[in-house]
């Protein structure tokens, strides 16, 4: 029988200097989408995903993540008294139970790859999951769930995957398809972040993975990749080679770059629109701003 995926790596030791001042005194995980914080969005894929587990590689100025997911019982009182008993709901909701939750510390920015290397003590003999909070997937099934399945039948080691223009393929690690299935392709290479007239396809990987534990022996071996960094793409691709296990899924739905002021902004416009409470006011909002640009062109 297979093993089910219980346990996910969130890599959160970046320095977010896209996101400077903001990011100066706040992690960028704890930006937020509408009112709730990147972080937040990534720990749900996971829970309904079936996570159980959840492995925090941080670094130092991240304590405020670490507090976001304590027990806030005087913030929790106070709601209690005014009878906000919605807030409280939406409040209990970050809590994460005593020991589901680990912070290991990525004590040099050595890359992608060495951040899921510092986890390796944390997870067991079974195939486990990295989420990247950066990108934000908006999706009916959310994607890791979606991921879950697929891998049940597949088994080896699974990344995200969408297409993107050639402009923004340097940008990500790119697939080389063996097989193409549709939703599954299967994979005879992974490169990262290659010149866009170098790339193998359009098919780049997004920030989501189910991995088999021999990823950490190949991060043992601590190579570094495109950057100077350890690269995770390399890792995977190295299973390639010697496992020949490795698969791209398309998944279904919107991906968000939050990693990008564009794609944070734009994000903010979609998950603002999504919220019934604030979507008439937001809808004739972005109407009139669309109506003045008509005008003026
Ligand atoms: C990382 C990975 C890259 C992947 C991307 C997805 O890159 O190294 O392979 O395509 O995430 O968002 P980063 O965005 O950290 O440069």
């Amino acid at each position: 029988m297979k093993k089910r995926v219980t346990k996910a790596i969130f890599p959160v030791a970046g320095l977010g200097t896209r996101f400077l001042p903001a990011t100066k005194s706040i992690p960028k995980e704890i930006m937020t989408l509408v009112d709730r914080p990147l972080i937040q969005y990534a720990i749900d894929e996971a829970r309904a995903a079936g996570i159980r587990e959840f492995i925090f590689v941080t670094s130092r100025g991240k304590s405020a993540l670490e507090d976001y997911f304590d027990n806030a019982p005087e913030l929790e009182a106070a709601l209690r008294k005014k009878g906000k008993t919605e807030l409280l709901e939406e409040l209990k909701k970050t809590n994460m139970d005593s020991g589901a939750i680990a912070y290991v510390r990525q004590n040099k920015a050595l890359g992608l790859g060495h951040a899921v290397w510092c986890g390796r003590r944390l997870l067991g003999n079974e195939p486990f999951a990295v989420i990247l909070p950066d990108d934000v997937i908006a999706a009916e099934t959310p994607c890791l769930k979606q991921m879950v399945e697929a891998h049940a039948e597949t088994g080896g080691n699974m990344v995200a995957a969408m297409e993107v223009p050639d402009d923004k393929i340097s940008s990500y690690g790119v697939l080389d398809i063996k097989e193409d299935m549709g939703s599954v392709v299967s994979v005879k290479g992974m490169v990262e972040k290659p010149e866009a007239k170098k790339a193998p396809s359009n098919l780049a990987v997004i920030g989501r993975y189910i991995l088999t534990p021999q990823i950490m022996n190949n991060l043992n071996k601590k190579k570094t990749g495109a950057g100077g960094e350890i690269q995770l793409t390399d890792a995977i691709a190295q299973e390639i080679e010697e496992s020949d296990n490795v698969f791209g899924f398309r998944f279904r739905g919107q991906r968000f770059d939050c990693g990008s002021k564009a794609g944070f902004l734009q994000a903010t416009v979609a998950f603002g629109l999504a919220r019934e409470e604030l979507r008439d006011e937001f809808q004739s909002y972005l109407s009139g701003m669309e109506a003045l640009r008509n005008a003026a062109e």
